[in-house]
């Protein structure tokens, strides 16, 4: 493929180039898929009003998310297994959103360290944690992401149980890849990609083999996964949690109003609107249409930022346009990883940015801080009636 236009000319390519248990993984939803499909196919019911003869030079689509400047309102979202979709992945990503300038998120369940990621970058990062029930690797985590300078920390509160994902099941999902005869097969048609992974050391979860107790093999990981989330989280602990850090504080998988109201109370800088990019409660609504209700009870309180379902800069757009003041990609860039490293995050970046700030011109506007609803053309019922 000569000329990369889209994100999806991204995904085609990180198809053809990844082993199908990574691609796969990064593609699918929980269960039916439901919500994974509507999170995408409820931005396109939103449409765009066209406005003309009105002065569009010197756009700008620099912004601020929890105080930090941002070269447009997008940040790279939390992705496990980052590394498995391109040697050294989250080093590449990080990279590629640095420059940028855009916020970087590394998960906790990244193949790249903490550690790794800072040695290869200059700014600061966020560092997205899941809520473990062991306090002391808890305390650890955050005091190797203090020392890593990370900016804030996310937590995300949709995952103290994991979704089904049935191609991951069926696939063996494993970092790295287990020999079946199945996955070898597969393997074997994606050859630079297994070339670059030999280059590397970093194949297992750096986060976690070796520095939580009794994960030193990491064939051990996914039962470590099952016992070490913590499903007996509640607000009490989240409140814990964010005394423990004492830094800047993003809650992530909010869906629902009253749930956005708690998480004002605690005090977070932002909250994300978001179902996991469906991969958590299939049949949930998507975070696009969650967003006015929550605007409408929150918004003047708290900033609010969304992700699940951006495929490209008019999403980003409707979101910012609904009331969010930032957004999260994370298929969109990880599409871009497995096609071509850390040049096709920044392609994927290059795209988005481009669709926002063209589309934000032909609505007539030139700074993405003053877009509003007034940009859009609602559905009537969108967000629906649902009880
Ligand atoms: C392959 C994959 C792995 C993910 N891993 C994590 C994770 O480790 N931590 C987390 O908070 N969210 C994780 N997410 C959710 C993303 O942070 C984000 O909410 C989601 O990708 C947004 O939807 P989108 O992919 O449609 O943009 C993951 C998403 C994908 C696609």
């Amino acid at each position: 493929m000569s000329v990369i236009t889209t994100i999806a000319d991204l995904k085609r390519l990180h198809k053809r180039r990844t082993p199908r248990m990574f691609y796969d993984y990064a593609e699918s939803g929980s269960w039916t898929e439901q919500t994974f499909r509507e999170n995408t196919s409820d931005f396109d019911q939103i449409r765009l009003r066209q406005r003309i003869a009105v002065d569009m030079t010197n756009r700008n689509t620099a912004s601020q998310m929890i105080g930090e400047d941002v070269a447009m309102p997008v940040a790279l979202a939390p992705v496990g297994l980052t590394g498995m979709q391109s040697a050294d992945g989250e080093i590449k990503a990080a990279r590629a959103a640095e420059k940028f300038g855009v916020p970087f998120t590394l998960s906790t369940m990244s193949i790249c360290s903490i550690e790794d990621v800072a040695e290869h970058t200059t700014k600061p990062f966020w560092f997205q944690v899941y809520t473990l029930r062991d306090d002391d690797f808890m305390k650890r985590l955050f005091d190797r992401a203090r020392a890593a300078k990370c900016s804030a920390i996310v937590i995300t509160l949709d995952l103290q149980i994991m979704g089904q994902r049935h191609k991951d099941l069926k696939n063996g999902l494993s970092a790295p890849p287990k020999f079946t005869l199945s996955s070898m097969a597969n393997l074997a048609t994606k050859v630079p990609w297994g070339l670059e992974m030999l280059q590397t050391k970093r194949r297992f979860f750096g986060n976690i083999v070796g520095h939580a107790a009794g994960v030193e093999d990491p064939s051990s990981l996914s039962s470590w996964t099952a016992e070490a989330f913590d499903q007996s989280l509640d607000w009490d602990r989240v409140a814990e949690l964010m005394k423990m850090w004492g830094g800047k504080v993003i809650l992530k998988g909010i869906l629902d109003a009253e749930d956005a109201k708690k998480a004002v109370a605690l005090g977070a800088d932002a909250i994300v609107v978001s179902n996991h990019g469906g991969r958590q409660l299939d049949g949930a609504l998507s975070s696009i249409r969650m967003l006015p209700e929550i605007m409408d009870t929150v918004g003047d309180k708290i900033e609010v930022h969304l992700d699940s379902g951006i495929r490209s800069g008019q999403d980003v757009l409707k979101a910012l346009s609904l009331g969010a003041k930032g957004t999260y990609i994370g298929r969109a860039y990880i599409n871009g990883l497995g096609a071509m490293g850390e040049k096709g995050v920044t392609k994927a970046l290059e795209v988005i940015h481009k669709e926002l700030d063209t589309t934000m011109a032909l609505c007539g506007r030139r700074d993405v801080k003053t877009l509003d609803r007034d940009v859009l053309l609602v559905p009537e019922g969108f967000a629906g009636k649902w009880e």
